[in-house]
């Protein structure tokens, strides 16, 4: 089966040009101008004239399937990533908490087998997730390339809590992994000044949702990221910052690059167009949506985290995606902002919004969106030049986006399959209209065409960019 997109203006990372791409079954074969008229004969057209063409968006942050990290009940599955894909991202790296009793890769391949498969829409990579620290955890860090990961995270937050990993455990983790080319990612909130906020807060009966962030302040993220960077100078090994929002631990990253060290960081989508005013509503199932850690900032923050994607001090936009129902789970915090489930969906808004606010406001440009949207987080992760590149020989993952379409988000046009979204009725510039997976085009008119299951598990390789350099 051979396809050809023409006539489209492709965009990359590195160079935005006027041409056409070949795909040959999954794969880009060719790319060049006119290819239309020399090429032997094809099996489908697709005319991109007035449209972009980009690599398919990899979010390198999600939570689908967040099974005991949530509470009780359970995040919305993979059988929803189909709102994913026809938000123009067509792979993930989703983070795998243990299974109960079950190791590290014991729980990734329990995932794949009786999470995943027959039901995911994009294609995944995994991170391991430490959410039961033991000492078989840091021998289990060695085997993990061999099986195709190449990330592990710890969380700093949450102390008392099964997932909380202190600093001898992140210490012993960084070194461990740098062995054997795995990145470590860090959640650094400093779980200690929050634990001791929350607790005033609630003897104070202040338990209101605008109390989770006000118990979460910028210096219980700085403090973390701060202690993080040095624990990662101290093992000599590199460090991957998730999810910072603010000025105050942007700087902590700053003095780190600027020490040479192989420290790198993303953001997420709702830390960039969304502030902490959102948990001011009085309304408590509206201000629950926007309860997830860390919390949102300010408006200055907001500028200031545009200002390091533009300038490179940030590498990447995650959607950090945890489909947390408002009327099932949220609501358990009604009376104690303490006991709502924090985290929120949006792995199908991440580049619609990201497009809207960034590069339609002059924010950043069309090749930076490119590189923070799906080729930085594919370097990072081990899968470039697999996955977040057009070039030849990478797998056919592409959007062609209207760059002319204005409207509106709506739920009801690509449901994320829980009760709200949290960029419901905000203004939307350009729209994915084909996406394409491995060269089978699965989203037409912006609409999910494509089959449940048709995602695959992708080998991360180890020594992602993090060891060398973006
Ligand atoms: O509030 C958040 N971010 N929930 C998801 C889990 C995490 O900490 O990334
Ligand atoms: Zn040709
Ligand atoms: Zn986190
Ligand atoms: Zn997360």
């Amino acid at each position: 089966m051979k396809t050809l997109i023409k006539n489209g203006t492709i965009i990359t990372a590195y160079e935005e040009f006027e041409g056409d791409i070949l795909i040959e079954e999954e794969k880009i074969v060719d790319i060049g101008k006119d290819l239309a008229a020399s090429c032997v004969k094809v099996d489908k057209i697709i005319d991109a004239s007035g449209k972009l063409v980009f690599p398919g968006g990899v979010d390198q942050h999600t939570h689908y399937d967040a099974q005991g990290t949530v509470g009780d009940k359970n995040t919305a599955g993979y059988e929803t990533t189909d709102n994913a894909i026809v938000g123009g991202t067509t792979t993930f790296v989703e983070f795998v908490p243990q299974e109960e009793g079950m190791g590290l890769i014991d729980s990734a391949e329990y995932r794949k087998k009786h999470r995943a498969e027959g039901k995911i829409c994009v294609d995944y990579a995994l991170h391991a997730l430490v959410t039961d620290v033991k000492p078989a955890i840091f021998d289990e860090v060695e085997k993990l390339p061999e099986y195709g990961i190449s990330t592990i995270k710890v969380f700093m937050a949450y102390p008392g809590s099964y997932l909380h990993a202190d600093d001898g455990t992140l210490m012993r983790i960084l070194e461990k992994s740098k062995n054997v080319g795995v990145t470590t990612f860090v959640h650094a909130e400093n779980g200690e000044i929050i634990e001791f906020l929350r607790d005033e807060c609630v003897r104070s009966g202040n338990t209101a949702p605008k109390y989770h962030y006000l118990s979460r302040p910028p210096v219980s993220e700085s403090e973390a990221a701060r202690r993080a960077i040095y624990l990662a100078k101290a093992a000599a090994a590199p460090l991957f910052i998730v999810h910072m929002t603010c000025e105050e631990a942007l700087e902590e990253l700053r003095i780190a690059k600027s020490g040479r060290l192989n420290v790198y960081g993303e953001t997420c989508t709702h830390y960039l167009v969304t502030t902490k005013a959102a948990l001011d509503n009085p309304d408590f199932m509206e201000a629950a949506k926007y309860i997830c850690s860390p919390a949102l900032r300010d408006e200055k923050d907001c500028e200031a985290l545009w200002e390091a994607l533009d300038s490179g001090l940030l590498s990447a936009v995650s959607s950090d995606h945890c489909g947390i129902s408002l009327k099932e789970m949220k609501l358990a915090g009604k009376d104690d902002f303490t006991k709502v489930p924090n985290g929120a969906p949006g792995a199908g808004d991440r580049l619609n919004m990201v497009w809207t606010n960034g590069v339609a406001k002059g924010r950043i440009s069309k090749t930076k969106f490119v590189e923070i949207c799906a080729t930085n987080p594919a370097k990072i992760n081990g899968i470039y030049p697999r996955k977040g590149h057009i070039g030849i020989g990478s797998d056919a993952d592409l959007v062609i986006f209207d760059p002319q379409y204005k409207g509106v988000v709506r739920q009801r046009d690509n449901p994320n399959g829980i009760d709200y979204n949290i960029f419901e009725g905000r203004e939307q510039i350009g729209r994915p209209e084909t996406v394409l997976l491995r060269g089978k085009v699965v989203v037409e008119n912006a609409r999910f065409t494509g089959k449940k299951g048709q995602g695959t598990f992708i080998k991360a390789k180890p020594y992602g960019a993090c060891y060398r350099g973006l």
